[in-house]
């Protein structure tokens, strides 16, 4: 990092303290805080980290007013028109476009780890039917540790490599198997003569009992939704992994503490949230009731699929993923489906509404992300399982970033402490 030209000058209690500050490549300068505490006995209050760099990165930058989202510097839009998911998972993890070469033996290695030790089967087997895919693939990721000793030690960048690789490879086998799991079928291998994204849907679709065709505007499509949620910067999850992988944890349990956290609706769970909420609204004529409910103060409903924490203009991927969804619906033939009339209702209304203007909430990726995977015949439950797997990538560039990162420190956050002060103990008779 350059030596810092500028600082800050904090004043408080008859005290001056100067704080170098950090020009990025792009985007708004960072006051340095580290030595705060060690000189001014004070600490900075920042819950959800809305004002605070918790890293320096090289890998993904979004611009939230501008409505830009960049991976390694190439804009979003061009990557989902021109590039294909494993390219960018290329990009993401070593910071360049791969040449011809590059991509071939990449992809090569990708898919050569595409199968599981056979013993996870039985691992699978101990889950209930009925358990949600992103419970299964919680216990089955954070599991892989138990499975590839050789890829743990995290010091070794030979074996971090060969966990990202992995990681990479096997993401969709998992998937697919915890959706064959839910539903009773037999579990199928990768197919190596597949592209990444034919050979999830072939894993997720295809039975035994006959041949299994993958539609290429599907697959093409399938490609992209991967590529739209690869990575976004300091993101939930991805801090969750990053903090996790700063106290030396090895890269399986990292990424499914990362699962973990996507899983929540305010984050990854809202594809799946999103179109039971359509759902739920049933048809057009109830969405004033649901939007009157979303601006209700003493109503904890929020419209699922609005609202971003960074994005304040529109949300990029937003846009890709919206013509991507007419295109597989007009492929499919799906134009009068009931939810789909109240997910484009929604969406004009919202867009006009003064609550959702004035706080800019401008619809998601998760909002249209629902509606092509329900298309491609995902039950809902899948949903969040597929942003995992796209986004493993994301986090293991992440993790892979950190561990190299000579500022790197175990995370750990300080309080603003407001219960009791010191007391003694009182015997619990004279209570
Ligand atoms: N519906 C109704 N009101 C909303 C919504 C919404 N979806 N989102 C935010 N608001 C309101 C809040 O009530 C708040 O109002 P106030 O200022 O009057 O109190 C204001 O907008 C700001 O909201 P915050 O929660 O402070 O914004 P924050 O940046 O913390 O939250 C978040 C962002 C979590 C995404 C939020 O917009 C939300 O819950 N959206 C719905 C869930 C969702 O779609 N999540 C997916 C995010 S994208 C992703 O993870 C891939």
């Amino acid at each position: 990092m350059p030596e810092p030209t500028k600082t800050a000058t904090l004043t408080f209690d008859n005290k001056s303290i100067e704080l170098p500050m950090h020009s990025p490549s792009v985007g708004p300068d960072a006051v340095d805080i580290r030595k705060l505490y060690a000189s001014g006995d004070i600490f900075t209050y920042d819950p959800g980290f809305t004002s605070t760099a918790s890293c320096r990165s090289t890998i993904t930058y979004i611009d939230g007013d501008k409505g830009e989202l960049l991976y390694r510097g190439y804009p979003i839009e061009q990557l989902a028109d021109k590039s294909s998911y494993l390219e960018c998972c290329f990009l993401l993890l070593y910071g360049e476009l791969p040449t011809a070469d590059q991509m071939k033996e990449f992809t090569t290695r990708v898919t050569r780890h595409t199968m599981l030790h056979e013993q996870v089967h039985y691992f699978f087997r101990g889950f209930r039917r009925d358990a949600h895919p992103m419970a299964t693939m919680v216990g089955v990721v954070g599991a892989m540790s138990a499975f590839y000793h050789d890829s743990l030690d995290i010091n070794d960048p030979w074996q971090r490599e060969v966990a990202a690789i992995r990681m990479i490879a096997k993401m969709p086998t998992i998937a697919a198997m915890a959706y064959k799991y839910s539903i009773g079928q037999p579990f199928v291998y990768p197919r190596n003569d597949l592209n990444y994204a034919e050979n999830f849907l072939h894993m997720c679709f295809s039975v035994p009992a006959e041949p299994y065709r993958v539609d290429p505007v599907l697959a093409k499509a399938m490609d992209r939704i991967f590529t739209l949620h690869a990575d976004h910067e300091q993101n939930a999850s991805t801090s969750t992994v990053r903090l996790a992988g700063s106290s030396g944890a090895n890269p399986f349990a990292c990424i499914a503490a990362g699962i973990a956290c996507l899983w929540g609706p305010a984050h990854g769970g809202a594809n799946q949230a999103c179109l039971e909420m359509l759902r739920e609204i049933g048809t057009v004529d109830r969405i004033p009731e649901f939007i009157a409910r979303a601006k209700d103060k003493d109503d904890p409903f929020r419209l699922m699929g609005f609202g971003h924490r960074v994005y304040k203009n529109f949300d990029p991927r937003a846009k890709v993923m919206k013509e991507s969804a007419d295109e597989v619906l007009d492929l499919l033939g799906i134009h009068d489906n009931e939810t789909l009339k109240v997910a484009k209702e929604l969406e004009k209304i919202a867009l006009e509404d003064a609550y959702f203007v004035e706080k800019k909430l401008y619809p998601n990726v998760d909002f249209y992300s629902g509606i092509i995977l329900e298309a491609m015949g995902f039950p809902t439950s899948m949903f969040t399982p597929i942003f995992a797997l796209s986004r493993t990538v994301g986090w293991v560039s992440q993790w892979k970033e950190m561990i190299a990162d000579t500022d790197q420190k175990i995370g750990r956050p300080r309080q603003l402490y407001v219960g009791a002060p010191k007391r003694d103990y009182v015997d619990i008779t004279k209570r």
